[in-house]
């Protein structure tokens, strides 16, 4: 499966398994990452839970800081750990706790360095997709792991316009937490595979606003019969409504498989 993977990765039309082209990207996307990005207020509130009584955390491709910041009041001390100077450029200038350290620097090399230490909670969020070595990227974070692993990913399955489209185009999302859960089994260590809804709403004034952003390769009439259950019309123009789970993956180390 890790050569699978590793397949997958390389085979990406954007080449981003090359890590100076994730790094052309993100620096691209950091000014309006956050933007086109839902709140995640429930996978926040799980994950605070799961944190409680940790000492340390290290969040691998903090990016932006959008869990990194509203989890730091609930460790002591906190290190963000991206590649992209950019995006720790958004995390640093929304004025991150004094006991956040934010560290750039990629995980492979993060991996070979001494001076990164254990942290008692490790969270990857979304951060893994890219890596073609992805046993020695989880071999690693697991190595980094003083209580508790802590992966997030999507499975497969988007927003609903997003879903569309890739099936009309023979190109269906990856299913990246089963990936994942498989591979950190293969490693000795199954994790727990928690899902957390979510709920996504985006308000558009009128239909061809609605029609432009979703980019159906389908006439109008069509493309809003399959976007219809998510629709509603009030006052303030069309309402975009979806929920969507976020897979987390939980090893605690230490804990019998
Ligand atoms: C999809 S964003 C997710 C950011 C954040 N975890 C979140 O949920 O909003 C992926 C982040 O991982 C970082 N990243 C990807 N590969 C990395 C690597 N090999 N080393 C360090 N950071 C990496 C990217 O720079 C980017 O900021």
């Amino acid at each position: 499966m890790f050569a699978a993977w590793a397949a997958q990765v390389r085979a990406a039309p954007s080449g981003r398994a090359d890590p100076a082209r994730d790094v052309a990207f993100w620096a691209r996307q950091a000014a309006h990452y956050d933007a086109g990005q839902p709140a995640l207020p429930n996978t926040v509130a799980w994950l605070r839970g799961r944190l409680r009584g940790a000492r340390s955390l290290l969040d691998v491709g903090a990016g932006t800081g959008r869990l990194t910041l509203p989890l730091a009041p609930a460790v002591p001390l906190v290190t963000a750990l991206d590649h992209s100077p950019d995006m720790l450029a958004v995390l640093r200038a929304k004025g991150p706790p004094a006991h956040l350290s934010a560290r750039c620097q990629g995980l492979q090399d993060a991996l070979r360095d001494p001076t990164l230490p254990p942290h008692d909670a490790v969270l990857s969020a979304w951060s893994l997709a890219y890596l073609p070595d992805l046993r020695a990227a989880l071999s690693g974070l697991l190595r980094l792991s003083g209580r508790d692993l802590l992966i997030l990913e999507d499975d497969g399955v988007g927003s609903p316009h997003v879903n569309l489209r890739r099936h009309l185009s023979g190109q269906p999302r990856p299913q990246r937490a089963s990936q994942l859960n498989a591979a950190l089994s293969a490693l000795g260590h199954p994790p727990d595979h928690h899902r957390v809804q979510e709920a996504r709403e985006l308000t558009f004034p009128d239909l061809p606003a609605l029609l432009a952003q979703a980019r159906l390769p389908l006439p109008d009439a069509e493309a809003l019969a399959a976007l219809r259950p998510h629709l509603t019309h009030d006052g303030a123009g069309w309402r975009y409504r979806w929920t969507f789970d976020v897979h987390v993956l939980h090893v605690r180390m230490g804990a019998r498989p």
